[in-house]
């Protein structure tokens, strides 16, 4: 698969982290097989993620990909189907040179997940491969799917031999597993016992593609490579940490699983979670998988257990009808296959308080929700404000504001900080003023997409940027009595807010404990 360095992946690896994987990082040969391979997460995310480290020439000289699903698919139309994919999903063009080194590779096959013999098949297929280049090669096993079918898939790749392939030679087999994983803490807790039977956990890799992001591995960068933050980085400068994961758009067609899911298990007991855990962990030993996991897995534990009902920390509600971008749009009830009586939530706000030496006493604020004014994601540390004395006049002549630095995870991805400065003239007179770094402006904007990253580092074997075992148990902990709580409740204690606006005032009244307000990012 790689080429020579007059191809057109090579000539346009720029961005100088890409430049420092292709120098530093070789995957070994390769075969992916994709569980789920005609979903929609198969056709946004994995295809055009292969094809854009074929075109960076991040892919083994042998790579193979191989489509499972349980509709009859010849090889032709999956490739057909593939190369779609990349031209309505890709961040890049599609070219046909490159196109093509991974179309020639790649391959179908199809069966039903809880049937031994279609994995027979599979393996049958693998074999026919390995054959063909003379040479074993480790397959990377993608689970795709709807979690109903997780176990069945585990149970068949570790029955079928296809999960121990080679292990005399390390592991040569891993398995990748999407979300969500687990409903709950049970449930979480089984299908890591599930695994545990197939896999050993240096083979398993958990994804959440939040870590994949750039601007996420960028917050490690700037705790840490940076010594003017970490000794301010605690309860004695820190006031209050909000964390925003917002999106415009509604439930789309994704009807039937969001009313399983909802806002707190599809978004805050994962991606809200690993940026509070990157934001809130202390320094690790090392940068390698275990140190960085290590650390995350304390500060999770170290939350307190949340307050429920009345006056407690957590706010739940539903997008009613409003205005996204102008036009109106209906109200979650009213979404096609929505249940017109659903006890599902669309937005979700959380007031946690970490019980550490250094974050006892400062709130962290959590929210995420569909149909909210627009697609942010940031972390904003709020830092105290400066004692009163010098700055004070009481007709306004200073607008002091608290210092806020705060990462901006998409769009614009940068970093900005608040400082107070004086305003030119005569008298004294201030203003907060706002000092930014943009990547788009310090980089360039052709930034790898989350699933480059994390699909390569999972054929490279480093785990860093996945989540383990006991992380997810963790933060299932802290989440599972909310979501049995919610159940016993049904609808009632259920707010709701305009689409297009910025949550409901039960996530507003979360924060007048405190006397503090969300930001509008
Ligand atoms: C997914 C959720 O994990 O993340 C979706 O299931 C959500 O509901 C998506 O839309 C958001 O991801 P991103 O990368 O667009 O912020």
């Amino acid at each position: 698969m790689a080429t020579s360095p007059s191809s057109p992946g090579s000539e346009t690896v720029r961005h100088p982290f890409l430049q420092g994987l292709s120098k530093h990082r070789g995957a070994p040969p390769t075969i992916i097989v994709i569980f789920g391979a005609s979903g929609d997460l198969t056709a946004r995310k994995l295809i055009p993620a292969v094809y854009n480290l074929a075109y960076d020439n991040l892919l083994p000289a042998d790579f193979f990909l191989i489509g499972f699903g349980r509709k009859h698919i010849p090889d032709v139309e999956f490739r057909k189907l593939a190369a779609s994919a990349v031209k309505e999903f890709s961040r890049r063009e599609l070219k046909s040179e490159v196109w093509n080194r991974v179309a020639a590779h790649t391959s179908y096959c199809s069966g039903e997940y809880d049937d031994k013999a279609a994995f027979k098949k599979l393996k049958a297929q693998i074999d026919k491969l390995e054959q063909q280049v003379g040479r074993e090669m480790q397959t990377l096993f993608y689970i795709s799917t709807p979690p109903s079918v997780f176990k069945p898939i585990l149970q068949n790749l570790g029955s079928s031999g296809l999960a121990g392939r080679h292990t005399g030679k390390g592991h040569q087999s891993k398995v990748v597993i999407e979300k969500p994983f687990g409903q709950d803490l049970a449930t979480a807790q089984q299908l890591n016992a599930t695994l545990a039977a197939v896999f050993s956990e240096p083979q398993v890799y958990r994804i959440d593609h939040y870590l994949g992001k750039e601007t996420v591995q960028d917050l490690l960068v700037q705790r840490f490579a940076n010594a003017i933050f970490e000794p301010l980085w605690n309860r004695n400068f820190i006031d209050s940490v909000q964390i925003t994961v917002g999106e415009d758009l509604g439930v789309g067609s994704r009807a039937g699983y969001y009313e399983e899911s909802g806002c707190l298990r599809d978004m805050i007991q994962n991606h809200t979670m690993q940026l509070l855990a990157l934001t809130a962990m202390e320094p690790p030993v090392s940068l390698d998988a275990e140190g960085i996991r290590d650390e995350k897995v304390k500060v999770l534990r170290a939350i307190q257990p949340l307050t429920l009902g009345p006056a407690g920390d957590v706010a739940r509600a539903q997008y009613a009808e409003g205005l996204t971008g102008g036009k109106p749009v209906p109200g979650y009830l009213e979404e096609k296959g929505i249940n017109p009586q659903s006890a599902t939530e669309t937005y979700a706000a959380i007031r946690l308080s970490i019980n550490n030496w250094r974050w006892q006493g400062v709130p962290f604020y959590l929210r995420s929700g569909k149909r909210l004014p627009r697609r942010v994601s940031e972390i904003a540390i709020q830092f105290k404000r400066p004692p009163g004395t010098l700055f004070a006049a009481e007709d306004g002549r200073f607008d002091l504001a608290a210092n806020t630095l705060s990462f901006q995870i998409q769009p614009d991805e940068g970093l900005s900080l608040i400082l107070n400065g004086k305003i030119p003239g005569l008298e004294t007179r201030m203003q907060p003023v706002k000092m930014s770094f943009r990547y788009a402006t310090t980089f360039g904007s052709n930034t790898p997409e989350a699933y480059e990253r994390l699909v390569l580092d999972a054929m490279i074997g480093d785990s860093t940027l996945f989540i383990r075992g006991d992380e997810t148990e963790a933060s299932w902990k802290l989440y599972t009595p909310v979501l049995d709580f919610w159940r016993g409740q049904g609808r009632a204690g259920m707010d709701s807010y305009a689409a297009g606006s910025w949550g409901p005032l039960s996530a507003d009244a979360l924060l007048a404990k405190n006397s503090h307000v969300w930001r509008q990012p």
